[in-house]
């Protein structure tokens, strides 16, 4: 581990670098989106050069695509490899059954479309990530630009009804100008504090006119590898699951 990083990023490096562990020769790999995936990227770089193995990078933005690139991974487009084996990613909360709050760092579109095509998720995070109810970090919602008030305005309606502690809804902005995703859509950052029923919610999200996706990742996720200042990791798996996935190597 590089000696001048602070707590933070020790512990997302120590959980980029647990899950590496995971990597294996031949593998069409999912590469996620933020800084904790950048970790993951920079490592995943140095194993494939000092092991000499074959790893085919699917990137999950622009962002993620521009890194791997630049250390010389191979890297190719979903639609190319038709499927993957595994997906690195970060998240922005998980909870004990690791449904996932992402999209903080916009990506959540690509992010989910890749995971899903997937046979398994593995998250990075710290353990600050780990919550017991998802909610506290703002869900972000990708929608197209035609009519945003419009659909922003039925998503707060919605919310009236939805089993979540808050409604208030907001455009993202990037340096006073709305952010455009990678898809050259808009986010709407919905801050609900607590979310009660994750897959319900994300149903009725998805069925608004003008939603592309939203950032609740309900079943998707295989395992966590929690990253801690200390340089230690551990592999958490969701509380439904038996021992049966991503075993240890
Ligand atoms: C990107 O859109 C997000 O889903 C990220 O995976 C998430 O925000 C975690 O990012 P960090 O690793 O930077 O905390």
């Amino acid at each position: 581990m590089p000696t001048n990083l602070d707590p933070a990023d020790r512990a997302k490096f120590a959980s980029a670098e647990g899950a590496l562990k995971f990597v294996e020769d031949g593998m069409r790999l999912g590469l996620g989106t933020g800084s904790t995936a950048a970790w993951l990227v920079r490592l995943l770089a140095e194993k494939v050069q000092s092991e000499k193995i074959d790893i085919t990078c699917v990137p999950t933005s622009s962002r993620t695509r521009d890194l791997a690139e630049s250390l010389g991974l191979k890297v190719t487009t979903l639609d190319d490899v038709g499927w993957l084996d595994l997906t690195i990613d970060g998240a922005d909360e998980f909870d004990p059954e690791l449904n996932l709050i992402k999209g903080g760092g916009g990506a959540l579109l690509q992010e989910k479309i890749v995971a899903t095509a997937s046979d398994q998720m593995l998250v990075i995070s710290d353990d600050s990530k780990q919550v017991d109810h998802l909610g506290a970090f703002a869900l972000p919602v990708e929608v197209v630009k035609f009519g945003w008030e419009t659909t922003k305005a039925i998503i707060e309606d919605a919310l009236s009804d939805a089993a979540v502690a808050g409604d208030t809804v907001t455009l993202r902005l990037s340096r006073d100008a709305p952010y455009i995703t990678d898809e050259g859509h808009y986010i709407l950052d919905l801050h609900l504090r607590k979310i009660e029923a994750p897959m319900g919610l994300s149903i009725v999200l998805n069925q608004i006119p003008g939603v592309v996706e939203n950032g609740l990742f309900v079943d998707i996720a295989d395992a966590v590898c929690i990253g801690y200042a200390s340089g230690e990791h551990r592999i958490m798996k969701p509380a439904r699951e038996a021992d049966d996935v991503l075993s240890t190597p």
